[in-house]
């Protein structure tokens, strides 16, 4: 099947770029240095690539995500790197043999780990992204908390999502040192193997954390594509152009095909003026053609792809496998 011959907007990902992407990140983090986010993605079949890369933990953000990559058999060591009221969906994983540690930051989350039968757990710590993590200093008494709830406390998390996309990288590597300091410090107090944390933007970075939970670097966007990055944009929209007025061109893909809370899209050789639902309104340098095909590369991976069925592998303008996006819903 030929590119032509989709309906778009459709995903691509570019085969040859994933597979050196992914090797890039495997050779600078190989094997359990690197626990790769499945969030970016949110494909088992991808995730299947990562595994065949070393990759045998993965980190998820979604009790659905935990549950997809447990019935594709990728369930050997799975971090749901996030909070739940209701950890219940996880207990029925645990108990059919699925290793599932669960981010706890509060006593209310220990106890709906307990409840629900998960064994493991990491002490989330606030490292100063406004988000989940408790302060540094209740990460001892969490951990003894969980340990008295019969749980076995792996170690910590902090996830840094203030400093990975800093575009300036000794910026971010400053303050990477104040982050992980905190979180150093508290791993002292919980005890534990585990200290896990990290993203595309401070893979090599993060010298503080025992794995990196790493996941934009498979498919890339165009925010961090700015950071320069070893990791090449292999994904993007395929759209079609629908209409060319004198001065702008539209094409097929608005903010229902593409995540904008990062800014608007690009198109090579293009100015892109804004995106509304189902539109992209753009400038072309050299005209094109109603039912011209373009390429829209996302400023933001996750959300882009949260809004597609499908992955389609292309070589070029051959498409040579197409992927679900099975780990969809909640
Ligand atoms: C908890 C957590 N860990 C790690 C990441 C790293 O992802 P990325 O590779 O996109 O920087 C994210 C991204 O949002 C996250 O929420």
């Amino acid at each position: 099947m030929r590119t032509s011959e989709l309906t778009t907007p459709a995903l691509l990902v570019d085969a040859q770029l994933l597979e050196n992407n992914i090797r890039t990140m495997s050779d600078a983090l190989p094997g359990t240095r690197l626990r790769p986010h499945v969030k970016a993605h949110k494909c088992t079949e991808l995730a299947k690539r990562q595994a065949a890369a070393g990759h045998s933990g993965f980190t998820c953000a979604t009790v659905r995500e935990m549950e997809g990559m447990v019935r594709a058999g990728l369930g050997h060591d799975l971090l749901l790197a996030n909070e739940v009221a209701d950890a219940s969906r996880l207990g029925v994983l645990a108990r059919e043999g699925a290793r599932i540690t669960v981010a706890v930051d509060s006593d209310a989350t220990i106890d709906a780990v307990a409840r629900a039968g998960v064994a493991e757990v990491l002490i989330d710590v606030n490292v100063g992204l406004p988000r989940c993590g408790c302060p540094p200093e209740e990460a001892g008494r969490l951990a003894d908390r969980a340990r008295a709830a019969g749980l076995s406390v792996r170690g910590v998390m902090g996830y840094e999502g203030h400093i990975v996309g800093l575009e300036d990288r000794s910026a971010r590597g400053a303050m990477l040192e104040d982050s992980m300091g905190q979180l150093v410090s508290a791993a002292g107090k919980v005890g534990g193997e585990v200290i896990s944390a990290g993203g595309t933007g401070t893979y090599d970075l993060n010298s503080w954390a025992t794995e990196i939970q790493a996941g934009s670097y498979a498919l890339m966007d165009t925010a961090y594509g700015k950071l320069g990055l070893p990791f090449a944009q292999s994904l993007s929209v395929l759209s079609t152009v629908i209409s060319v007025s004198a001065g702008w061109t539209v094409a097929d893909s608005g903010l229902k095909a593409l995540g904008m809370d990062h800014g608007d899209p690009s198109v090579e050789g293009a100015k892109v003026w804004f995106c509304s639902d189902e539109h992209l309104t753009f400038a072309p340098n050299s005209p094109l053609l109603v039912g011209d095909r373009v390429r829209v590369l996302p400023a933001h991976v996750d959300p882009t792809v949260a809004y597609h069925d499908s992955l389609y592998v292309v070589d070029g303008d051959e498409v040579v496998e197409r992927w679900d996006v099975d780990l969809r819903g909640w």
